[in-house]
């Protein structure tokens, strides 16, 4: 169904009552706030980096029609027409960039994530700000992305394969107690669950008013879990707290409560960024006063930006700590999964110079997986998975994983064969292709290929015969029915 199509904003929201007309005192310009959620939002995307810049992508839309522009204040992201359907375009298929409502990525590029940092996501699922750290940090380190609900992870699983990203570990706990042999994060984003006011651009649902017992739940949850972040936080690192939502109870009261429960440990870090309209927190409503530091907050109103609507705040820890900073060991190679590797050297052409940086191992037994060296998991909270599968180790020659080819294809000088663009939407499909002699000069043998379009690896196939096979996984071909239009 199209976008325009689904989105059905009730026609009265300025005059009639709505989950917002308790916001009315603190909103500008009541009439462009109504006006503004009524409209949908136009498409963006946020490059993968570790595949190709803004820039680059911006051109591969360009050469299709599309008119991409850069969002300003996040430089790795593009907002793009209203026909384009980012979900079935080849480029979301092949991971090359992520699908995430710019309102939504403003809490991690507030909370700056530097290679080199371990990073904590306390509730990640679907995982849009999970993958925007794993690529802040180079694909190296460190990000362990926590959920309560495992079934939630899957998605992120997914998309941390689609996109390559070897440097994240999943774990499923009641972020509230996370223990605290976790171990302790430079950075960690609390992105709470919330009355989700801020969404109804996307889904056209919140217009009801939240009931207060349902609010008072979400309250006691946000609290516990942003002190627990807090408090896996080392000296001198940065919580950043956010929602998706209007309500101050659920943001600043949040903020304050914490605050005061920590008392000298965490300052509010002023949240600005240059070429985004962001307000200042409030200080004080309906009642109850937050404090003047509360204007470090951060809101970000719809009508400012043309955006949703969202919350954040970053804390900095300012104390000592307690002196507990042990992390546990970071994960070790396994000799006969590193062995596995060789696909990579040896038939794909990858540098040996790339393998170094990474650690192989078993997770299960069917697959070599790999994670950065030094990647340290999640100390001793059990993990349900760690980095990306790179091997199959139980096929005769043993296949190279999509996501291992997502993630180290595009260093490959191995056998390549170039698509156009109705045989990567069929190689998506599992269709067998034809590529014809002339195409198939530099597959002199059986093996395997990688498929590239336009320079960008898509995926590998088994050539055999002058037919070239689709290894495309099952579970991912399942958004690859359209032409991508
Ligand atoms: C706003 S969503 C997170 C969105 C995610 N950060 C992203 O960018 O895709 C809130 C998440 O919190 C999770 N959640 C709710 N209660 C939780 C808890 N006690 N501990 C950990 N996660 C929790 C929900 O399952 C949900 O996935």
């Amino acid at each position: 169904m199209a976008r325009r199509e689904r989105y059905q904003p009730p026609e009265d929201l300025a005059q009639g009552e709505s989950a917002y007309t308790r916001y009315r005192p603190l909103i500008d310009d009541w009439e462009a706030f109504c006006d503004t959620l009524q409209r949908p939002l136009n498409p963006c995307v946020r490059a993968n980096t570790t595949r190709l810049s803004r820039d680059e992508l911006a051109r591969l839309l360009q050469d299709e029609g599309w008119h991409p522009r850069p969002l300003g204040w996040q430089g790795d992201a593009l907002l793009v027409d209203d026909g384009f359907r980012p979900g079935h375009h080849w480029g979301a298929i092949a991971g090359l960039y992520q699908i995430q409502e710019a309102a939504s990525l403003l809490p991690v590029q507030l909370l700056d994530p530097q290679p080199g940092e371990r990073v904590l996501d306390l509730c990640a699922a679907p995982g849009n700000k999970t993958i925007q750290v794993a690529d802040a940090l180079g694909n190296r380190g460190t990000v362990v992305a926590n959920d309560a609900s495992g079934g939630r992870l899957g998605a992120l699983g997914q998309a941390v394969k689609r996109h390559g990203l070897v440097n994240v570990s999943q774990t499923v706990r009641d972020g509230q107690g996370m223990p605290w042999a976790v171990g302790r994060f430079d950075k960690v984003v609390v992105d709470a669950p919330c009355s989700c006011e801020g969404t109804f651009r996307k889904t056209a649902t919140a217009a009801e008013p939240t009931s207060p017992a349902f609010r008072e739940r979400l309250v006691q949850r946000q609290q516990r879990l942003l002190l627990r972040g807090m408090a896996l936080t080392r000296p001198g690192g940065a919580v950043v707290y956010s929602t998706c939502t209007f309500a101050p109870e659920e943001n600043e009261a949040v903020v304050a409560a914490a605050l005061a429960r920590a008392p000298g440990t965490f300052e509010l870090v002023p949240a600005r960024l240059p070429g985004l309209h962001l307000s200042p927190g409030l200080e004080a409503w309906d009642g109850a006063h937050y404090g003047a530091e509360m204007a470090a907050c951060a809101r970000l109103w719809p009508h400012h930006n043309d955006t949703g609507g969202f919350f954040a705040a970053v804390l900095r820890r300012v104390d000592g700590g307690d002196g507990s900073a042990d992390d546990g060991p970071a994960m070790g190679d396994e000799p006969r999964a590193r062995d596995l590797l060789r696909t990579f050297t040896e038939e794909l052409g990858v540098p040996s110079s790339v393998l170094d940086g990474l650690t192989a191992f078993f997770e299960g037994g069917k697959y070599a997986k790999v994670v950065p060296s030094g990647h340290n998991a999640a100390g001793g909270v059990p993990v349900v998975r760690s980095g990306i599968p790179a091997v199959r180790a139980q096929t005769r020659p043993p296949k190279p994983a999509t996501a291992g080819v997502m993630a180290l294809g595009h260093h490959a000088h191995g056998p390549v064969l170039e698509l156009g663009r109705d045989e990567v939407y069929a190689f998506f499909r599992r269709e067998a292709l034809f590529p014809g002699p002339e195409r198939c000069q530099r597959l002199t043998e059986s093996g395997h290929v990688l498929l590239r379009h336009r320079g960008r690896t898509v995926g590998v196939g088994m050539y055999r015969g002058g037919a070239v096979v689709s290894l495309f996984p099952k579970a991912w071909s399942r958004a690859a029915g359209g032409s991508g239009t």
